[in-house]
């Protein structure tokens, strides 16, 4: 079986969906359940003998044994983090606390396993580590993409920490021998994104008819990929990944969040029309988000010549089919606008209209 940590979260879950529909091989689900994980996502996976959940926090390390003595896993897909800029900003300890020392606690877990596995077993086990393009910085408009070789220059309490944890499957692999790949990836949408980020709170204000906010001028620019192509990178790279390796993910489909917000709009004007108007109206533009990031867009030229990768979707197509998901999950979508997304919206959103 692979272990996956993080898998009741939006890539995660995504990710588990995706590997069972595909494979049957078994996954052991290792998730602390915090505000960003939601049961309601595997639901269709409940009497599935192929999936094992366990509610575990990666800084566990009694209970990162167990697992691993008793579930012996081939691989470890690392997703598990606290993954938003905005609450980094408003609180960065538990970033750190998952992000860096869960890491680092996870990876002292997997040392002591794989150490003692037979040669073949440690030959092929393999690290997967889930980072971000955020570690890369900020690009000014004419910039060459993000590549593999770009240096490091991470911004925010967030891109700070997954930079510290890449730093860490680095050193594991250089000075253990660790069989580690890590990947890059930029921003990722599609169903059961949880509505604190970009375009699903973007679907879930606009059917409320709430404002739709748009940080500082809305012109920063993001590189969008539709997560089930994330989940195909992850798969190739697992599969096909060289030891010791880093891969940058990405659609090629650079966007101004303005110009994002609109397409969620313009969609939900056909699949959903209001009574009068267009969702447009709707659109507010509010205070900035300190140390914003201007610009990220990804290179990913090394995962397509050398491991044959390719996004499935365009960013019309993944577009079209999330905000149908969201009108299609009213139920999941109710669910997850609970306490924590009331508080998060208060605290985030109030002194900056
Ligand atoms: P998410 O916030 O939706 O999910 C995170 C999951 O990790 C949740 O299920 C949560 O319960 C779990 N978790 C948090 N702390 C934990 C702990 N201490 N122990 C065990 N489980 C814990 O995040 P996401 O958007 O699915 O991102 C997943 C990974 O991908 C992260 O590492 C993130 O940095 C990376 N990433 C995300 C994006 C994106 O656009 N969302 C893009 C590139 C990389
Ligand atoms: O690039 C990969 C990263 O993408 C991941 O590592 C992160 O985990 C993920 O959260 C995402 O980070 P961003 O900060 O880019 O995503 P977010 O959806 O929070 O914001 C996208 C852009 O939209 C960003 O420029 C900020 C802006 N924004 C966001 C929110 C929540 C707004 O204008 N208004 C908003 O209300």
């Amino acid at each position: 079986m692979i272990l996956v940590t993080g898998g009741a979260g939006f890539i995660g879950g995504n990710f588990v969906l995706d590997w069972l529909q595909r494979s049957e091989e078994a996954v052991l689900n290792v998730d602390k359940l915090t505000y960003a994980g939601n049961l309601r996502t595997l639901k269709s996976l409940e009497g599935n003998p192929l999936h094992w959940f366990a509610r575990v926090d990666i800084n566990d390390r009694p209970a990162l044994d167990v697992l691993f003595a008793r579930h012996a896993p081939r691989a470890v897909v690392h997703f598990a983090a606290e993954s938003h800029v905005d609450r980094s900003i408003h609180g960065p300890a538990p970033f750190v606390q998952t992000n860096v020392v869960g890491t680092f606690t996870l990876l002292e877990a997997v040392r002591a396993y794989w150490s003692c596995l037979g040669a073949d077993a440690r030959t092929a086990f393999r690290f997967l580590h889930v980072s971000t393009d955020e570690v890369f910085g900020s690009l000014s408009p004419d910039d060459p993409q993000f590549c593999e070789m770009t240096p490091y220059a991470p911004n925010s309490p967030y891109s700070a920490t997954k930079a510290a944890s890449d730093h860490l499957v680095r050193a594991y692999h250089h000075t253990y021998g660790l069989p580690t790949v890590t990947i890059h990836c930029s921003n990722n949408y599609g169903p059961y994104h949880f509505p604190e980020k970009l375009i699903p709170l973007t679907i879930i204000r606009a059917l409320a008819g709430e404002p739709l906010p748009v940080y500082g001028d809305g012109q920063n620019v993001r590189d969008w990929l539709y997560v089930r192509d994330h989940c195909s990178a992850i798969r190739k790279v697992l599969s096909h990944g060289a030891p010791g390796q880093t891969y940058n993910v990405g659609g090629w489909n650079e966007k101004t969040n303005i110009e994002v917000v609109q397409a969620v709009c313009d969609l939900l004007d056909v699949l959903n029309p209001k009574a009068s108007g267009s969702y447009r109206d709707l659109i507010a533009f509010v205070a900035d988000r300190p140390g914003h990031d201007r610009r990220y867009a990804i290179d990913a030229r090394k995962i397509e010549d050398e491991l044959g990768w390719k996004p499935a979707e365009t960013f019309d197509s993944g577009l079209k089919k999330t905000v149908q998901w969201y009108l299609n999950n009213q139920d999941w979508v109710n669910e997850v606008q609970s306490g924590e997304y009331r508080k998060w919206v208060e605290v985030n959103y109030t002194q900056r209209a």
